[in-house]
């Protein structure tokens, strides 16, 4: 099969959060399978490009008559495209923002990203029978490909599936923005992109894509509920025939506790001094005294509502007063990030807080931490309590979405990779991280979970073959 698949994020060169993980992943298992998979994404001005071994295709393409040059590389069935536009992605840093704004154009800036991506084909000789966009950056291209693409020689025939990794970014704007996009009044309706007499990106996605997939099966279940919808719950249960949920993987090259470049040492489930070798280095590392005995929690992410670090900050007088770490690793809202700061500063010895993104330090943290917390709100999928798993670290997390679905509570005998919770409650998190350390305790109990986390295989291919059968059940 030919795939065309399109993100906003392309991990390791440019990545805010799991996205950029999944596009750079699952393309590449599905090339691996035999598909050739062509992946569409913007080079921020972050991107050195010829660093990474793209070159340069002057003037490949045309955007609503504009001349536009992309970057590309070739390896195998896969081949990565870039698009090169000055004013909306290589002048700034940031992918969606600044630290304190989103950028004003964001409508303008993807709804370029969409017909860059559908101008692709044509351009390089692609016949894809499959496009596959993901998240609201995307969404507009599901209608340009049944709208302005319709009679297309390379793209009549294609079928266009579209993956929710997020229902909470939605990509709403004022409506009189739709002009300037190029795009007729008549998609404002609301069987079309209107929500709330605003325009919405998100629902073009899920209105016009042949199929819907999103990354686990609870949240597929949930977002179909006033209480997980985000204002779509409506829309979604309309189209649940064509709504499957499929847990992303992980890629087991880039996470193995065995090779890791980022670690200080290495280990498997057979051998696991160098887990502890990782744990004394990350204690120091972060300032933390190097007490083995101790169980050390830590936390990586977003600093965003989805995450439930408000939870985290309701406990912490209490986790401060136990025998245990914590360090966490993440970015996001200020508020947060001051709190946590000022908490560090006062405990210096139990807590650890780096603000920032530091993809070496994140792979230090799963394999070097005891405990892996997720405390979310809600998660569609989650990629660090697999992380986890596979790093021997206990993940602690919240019955929900993809956590729900990765995570089986430890039954105090024989089962169980982790401690789940059900509550949206600080007394509740407390309670599994309670449980938690008492397991700790037992050496022998924890190991054996532990090793069974690390037997698990979330690995892409499983998730690959499914998409690789969704794709079929189009185009037959
Ligand atoms: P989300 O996509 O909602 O942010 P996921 O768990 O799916 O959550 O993916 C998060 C990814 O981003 C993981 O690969 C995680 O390691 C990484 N990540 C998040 N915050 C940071 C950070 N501050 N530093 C390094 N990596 C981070
Ligand atoms: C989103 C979700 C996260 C998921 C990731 C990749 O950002 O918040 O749960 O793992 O996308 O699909």
């Amino acid at each position: 099969m030919e795939i065309l698949f399109v993100a906003s994020e392309l991990a390791p060169l440019s990545k805010s959060g799991g996205l950029g993980d999944v596009a750079a992943a699952l393309p590449a298992a599905l090339a691996a399978r035999g598909h050739a998979v062509s992946v569409v994404s913007p080079r921020y001005g972050s991107i050195d490009p010829a660093r990474h071994g793209f070159e340069a295709v002057h003037r490949a393409i045309r955007v609503r008559g504009e001349p536009a040059s992309l970057w590309v590389r070739r390896r195998g069935g896969l081949a990565h495209y870039l698009v090169e536009h000055e004013h909306y992605f290589g002048s700034r840093r940031g992918l969606y923002g600044d630290q304190q704004h989103e950028f004003g154009d964001n409508a303008e800036r993807f709804a370029y990203l969409c017909r860059a991506a559908l101008e692709v084909p044509a351009a390089f000789g692609l016949r894809p029978g499959i496009l596959h966009l993901n998240d609201w950056q995307t969404g507009l291209a599901a209608w340009l490909l049944r709208h302005e693409h319709a009679d297309d020689a390379v793209l009549r025939s294609t079928r266009s599936v579209f993956t929710i990794h997020n229902l909470a970014y939605q990509g709403v704007f004022r409506k009189e923005v739709l002009p300037a996009l190029g795009l007729p009044w008549d998609v404002f309706r609301f069987d079309a992109m209107e929500f709330h007499d605003r325009l919405n990106f998100m629902k073009a996605g899920l209105v016009f894509a042949d199929a819907l997939t999103t990354v686990s099966p609870t949240y597929a279940h949930e977002i179909q509920t006033a209480e997980g919808g985000e204002g779509l719950d409506g829309l979604l249960r309309h189209r649940r025939r064509d709504l499957t949920g499929i847990l992303n993987g992980i890629d087991h090259q880039e996470w193995d506790p065995a090779t890791d470049r980022h670690l200080p040492a290495h280990f498997d489930a057979h051998a696991l001094a160098g887990k502890h070798a990782c744990k004394r280095a990350l204690q120091e590392e972060l300032g933390l005294p190097a007490r083995a005995d101790l169980p050390l929690v830590a936390m990586v992410g977003r600093l965003a509502d989805q995450k439930g670090m408000d939870l985290v900050l309701a406990a912490l007088p209490d986790l401060m007063r136990r025998e245990l770490q914590v360090a966490l690793l993440g970015s996001g809202r200020r508020d947060w990030e001051e709190a946590f700061a000022g908490a560090a500063r006062e405990h210096p010895h139990r807590l650890a807080a780096r603000l920032g993104f530091d993809e070496g330090l994140a792979h230090r943290i799963e394999a070097g931490a005891d405990i892996f917390l997720m405390p979310s709100r809600f998660e569609p999928c989650g990629l660090n309590q697999l992380y986890s798993l596979r790093y021997g670290t206990v993940p602690v997390v919240r019955r929900v979405g993809g956590l729900a679905d990765t995570v089986q509570d430890f039954d105090g005998w024989k089962q169980g990779t982790g401690f789940v919770f059900a509550d949206y409650d600080p007394r509740a998190m407390l309670a599994g991280l309670r449980r938690a350390k008492e397991a700790f305790r037992d050496k022998r109990a924890w190991n054996a979970m532990l090793r069974r986390g690390m037997a698990q295989d979330y690995s892409w291919g499983r998730s690959a073959a499914r998409y690789e059968a969704l794709y079929d059940g189009l185009l037959r």
